[in-house]
């Protein structure tokens, strides 16, 4: 199958073929028009690093945050900006390899520990996404593409400092859920849990309007790290509206994945959110996944349960098989968190 930057790159092209056209329901269109609203902002020196009472008002602040929006911005994270640079830098590169050098990791499962593609399932999605990725896992084994030169270096340093920064997270929602600030780590048993990188590319698309970068989707996840070059273009649904995420620089965007949805038993939610393109610029993002081992049944945590006298409004599922679920039919938001 070809990238979606060598079709962007055809000469000529002036509008896109008809199965890349996304049709928008007009319900489903309404843009916040306050431009100060935005996802809340989480300092991660104040939650780690603060005075006792710092340390608390943010572990409120994320508790919040994962409750209104499941979507919050994180600053002052200590992970190098030149990491954070050079990790969307090589991605670019990667995306700049021959068609046949990427062709190499054109994994067909999405279990497959390396895989390049454009939709998520081409077989079934009906509209075609306007992105290329790489999807490699990083944990409990690292496995990454080798070329371009630098790559496999910078992801591995990067997926190691992402997952320290994620660990941190997963503590101060612990703390938030009033369950201890290791309870995630154990109960999921995190030492052997899974992190997957996922490079996107979007290039520019002749007819932004019409086309999709990622459809309303969820994440399947714990967590979701995100970060970005410098074009926007991330929206993220609230209160039946869609907010746009601006791109800022040495911010990492996080979001709840639908595992975590699942262990709070739906106190803090995953978050339908969906990537727009544009005319003129090329955009890359780099998510990281950060969830449970595959192998381990993900059900609403037991105390946490309890103690809110309420009931599992969860059976749980094996991670692998949700991830298998949701991989394999057309992504419909939030759709798939309905079979568990
Ligand atoms: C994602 O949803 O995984 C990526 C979204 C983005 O590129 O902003
Ligand atoms: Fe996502």
């Amino acid at each position: 199958m070809i990238s979606i930057k060598a079709l962007a790159e055809s000469p000529g092209l002036t509008s896109i073929p008809p199965k890349y056209t996304f049709t928008r329901s007009p319900n489903d269109e309404a843009v916040s028009d306050d431009p100060e609203e935005s996802i809340p902002i989480i300092d991660f020196f104040l939650l780690t690093s603060g005075t006792p009472d710092q340390r608390s008002k943010t572990i409120h602040q994320l508790g919040k945050a994962c409750q209104d929006w499941g979507f919050f911005m994180v600053i002052n994270h200590g992970v190098p900006e030149s990491l954070m640079k050079a990790m969307t830098d090589v991605c670019g590169e990667f995306f700049n390899l021959t068609e046949e050098e990427k062709r190499e990791y054109g994994g067909k499962h999405v279990l497959d520990s390396i895989r390049c593609g454009t939709s998520i399932n081409a077989s079934v999605d009906k509209v075609l996404f306007w992105r290329d990725f790489v999807k490699f896992f990083v944990h409990p084994q690292f496995h990454s593409p080798s070329k371009p030169a630098a790559f496999r270096e910078i992801s591995l340093e990067y997926s190691k400092r992402s997952r320290e920064l994620a660990m941190e997270l997963l503590k101060g929602i612990s703390m938030s859920l009033e369950l201890g600030d290791t309870y995630i780590q154990n109960a999921l048993n995190m030492e052997s849990g899974l992190q997957i990188l996922i490079a996107n590319l979007y290039p520019p698309c002749p007819e932004p309007e019409l086309a999709i970068g990622l459809p309303p989707h969820s994440d399947h996840g714990l967590l979701t790290l995100l970060i970005q070059n410098e074009i926007s273009g991330l929206q993220v649904q609230h209160q039946s509206k869609w907010v746009n995420v601006n791109s800022t620089p040495n911010a990492f965007v996080v979001n709840i994945g639908d595992q975590m949805e699942i262990m709070s038993n739906g106190k803090y939610k995953s978050v339908v959110h969906r990537a727009f393109v544009n005319e003129k610029a090329t955009r890359i993002s780099m998510a990281t996944i950060i969830g449970p081992p595959l192998d381990s049944v993900v059900g609403p945590a037991r105390e946490f349960v309890h103690r809110e006298n309420n009931a599992p409004a969860y059976t749980g599922m094996k991670y692998k098989e949700y991830m298998h679920l949701q991989q394999s039919h057309q992504i419909d938001a939030k759709s798939c968190l309905d079979h568990v």
